[in-house]
């Protein structure tokens, strides 16, 4: 794992757009994983302006979604489905063959599982993964005592996660259970990039970093991803011991 720090989140964002658009120039075929939620948003945009201004080929891209609030449909603006759709799938005029989004409406919650699972070993593993991270350390919603060995999985939501959620919404919901992509596919992903920004985030930030490995704080599992980035700006770095 490598920490990388920059001055604030706009140069943050500015870094990651530029490595996911530089590696379609090189692999047209990439499987790009990402998380919807407030830190990736300015990358996603600096993203689809770079594909669409650069005229970088799309026709071959794989964008698979990192997870989803179970029961709600994606017509609601605060679910991962309304984000993408509107910010990365459109825009991009993605084919429907190209993605896979959990159905948080599914009746068969553990065949859209297993449906993921398929969609990401038929595709040969995620070569990008863009994660955020939740207050109490989550990766997607891979939530504290969640396995390093889980493939895609559902999930009871964290008493955290479900209040702090609520901010993705214009109205109070009742959030109890989410959709995720599991850490066995974080780990074998060929990258990850574990973004976070603001002093909100210097607690979680130095947990990851600095804390012990354990299943008790999901984040920590970037200690062993080997080619795992941590990319923080300058607020979200101000608790860590020799930060440079
Ligand atoms: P955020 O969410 O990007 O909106 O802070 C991060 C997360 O909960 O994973």
């Amino acid at each position: 794992m490598e920490l990388k720090r920059f001055r604030n989140y706009q140069e943050l964002s500015e870094f990651v757009a530029g490595e996911i658009a530089d590696s379609i120039k090189n692999k047209p075929s990439l499987v790009l994983c990402l998380a919807s939620g407030d830190t990736p948003k300015l990358t996603v945009e600096l993203l689809v302006n770079k594909i669409n201004e650069e005229k970088i080929d799309r026709s071959k891209i794989t964008f698979i979604g990192l997870d989803e609030w179970v029961g709600l449909p994606p017509t609601n603006s605060g679910s991962c489905h309304y984000f993408f759709k509107n910010n990365l799938i459109g825009p991009l005029q993605l084919m429907t063959s190209q993605y896979f989004l959990f159905d948080a409406l599914a009746d068969d919650l553990r065949n859209e599982c297993l449906k993921m699972d398929k969609f990401i070993n038929e595709k040969n593993g995620i070569d990008i993964m863009v994660v955020g991270i939740g207050m109490n350390g989550h990766i997607g919603f891979n939530e504290p005592g969640s396995s390093f060995d889980n493939l895609s999985h559902i999930i009871d939501l964290d008493e955290i996660t479900r209040s702090v959620g609520q901010k993705y919404f214009n109205e109070k919901v009742e959030l109890s259970q989410g959709i995720t992509i599991g850490f066995k596919h974080l780990l074998n992903a060929k990258k990850v990039f574990l973004m976070a920004n603001g002093s909100k985030k210097a607690e979680v930030i130095k947990k990851t970093v600095q804390g012990p490995v354990t299943e008790y704080f999901p984040a920590s599992i970037m200690q062993q991803h080997e080619n795992g980035f941590v990319l923080v700006d300058d607020d979200a770095a101000s608790l860590l011991s020799n930060p440079d």
